[in-house]
């Protein structure tokens, strides 16, 4: 029977071992407030009295706290630490490529071997398909530890540089960001301007589809720096950005955003490129 310990009892981490039950494997938990582990241990988890003796316990550890800051300061404990010696270790608390590849290298010194992961997915989907989990560090450890990964969510190998999965984690969700406040800015706008925000939302579904497509096509104007004879030039886009910051005005909506893309724009006119097409603005994002 496959043996994991889970540390970090928080919504994710219990939802990851609650998916580590169902799956019928050994799971030993440990959280900072005992308390939270009271419905695992009914469901059949064991509860370490200490962290060392919960990290013993089985041959991989699974950490879900609130960031690396709180994984370091739980597993930097000195018996804890050697307790990591010759176990594995995955963390898949959310933070950054930086504390990544520092986190790798800790491990490293206590002996440990370390995949770093990232979770982009909700509680709820814990156990299904639907929750996509992003793993990197050496191919061979992930390949040892796919299987448990499965029982978790959707294992996806994304690189061996420890920071690739928080680096991609942040990426897609830096974009999901951007389109929620899109939408909420556009949702704004209609209603300022008494048009139901509903026409714009079945608007935008409808487009979807086209959308792979048009992220394929601006990826590769990025890498390739293509940026020649556009079908809209990036001052054609520019004027946009005046209307938006001109309905905000009249409408006495945030000008927030409106700014935001005005300083994306101005950078780029400066750098000569209001003719190119609007995948230039990378040239200022990089
Ligand atoms: N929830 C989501 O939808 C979601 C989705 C993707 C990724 N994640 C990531 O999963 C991780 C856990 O998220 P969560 O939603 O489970 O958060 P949460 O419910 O707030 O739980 C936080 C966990 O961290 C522990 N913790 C915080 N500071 C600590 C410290 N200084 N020392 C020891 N333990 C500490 C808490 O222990 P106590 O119980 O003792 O407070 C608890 O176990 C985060 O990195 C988050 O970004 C979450």
């Amino acid at each position: 029977m496959q043996r994991a310990t889970i540390v970090g009892l928080g919504k994710m981490g219990t939802a990851l071992a609650e998916a580590l039950l169902r799956a019928s494997a050994s799971v030993t938990v440990w959280n900072r407030t005992p308390a939270r582990a009271e419905r695992l241990v009914a469901s059949g988890a064991k509860l370490g009295s200490t962290l060392a003796s919960a990290i013993e316990a089985s041959d991989v550890v699974i950490v879900s706290l609130s960031g690396y800051a709180a994984t370091l300061g739980v597993l930097g404990a000195a018996d804890a630490g050697a307790a990591l010696h010759g176990r594995t270790l995955i963390q898949l608390s959310s933070g950054t490529p930086k504390e990544a590849r520092e986190a790798a290298t800790w491990a490293a010194q206590l002996g440990a071997s370390y995949l770093d992961g990232a979770i982009l997915a909700y509680p709820m989907h814990i156990g299904t398909d639907r929750a996509q989990i992003l793993a990197s560090g050496p191919s061979a450890l992930f390949d040892a530890h796919e299987a448990l990964l499965r029982q978790l969510g959707s294992p996806q190998f994304v690189g061996d540089s420890p920071g690739a999965a928080s680096a991609l984690d942040c990426a897609a969700l830096g974009g999901s960001i951007l389109n929620i406040v899109g939408l909420l800015y556009g949702i704004a706008v209609c209603e300022a301007e008494q048009v139901d925000p509903q026409q714009l939302v079945t608007m935008l579904n409808a487009r979807l589809a086209g959308r792979a497509d048009l992220n394929r096509a601006l990826a590769e104007a990025a890498r390739t720096g293509s940026y020649g004879n556009p079908q809209a030039s990036l001052e054609t886009w520019a004027a946009v950005v005046d209307h938006l910051a001109d309905i905000s005005t009249d409408r006495r909506l945030s000008g927030a955003v409106p700014s935001f893309l005005h300083g994306l724009f101005d950078q780029a006119r400066e750098r000569g490129l209001g003719q190119a097409d609007i995948a230039s603005l990378v040239e200022v994002l990089r």
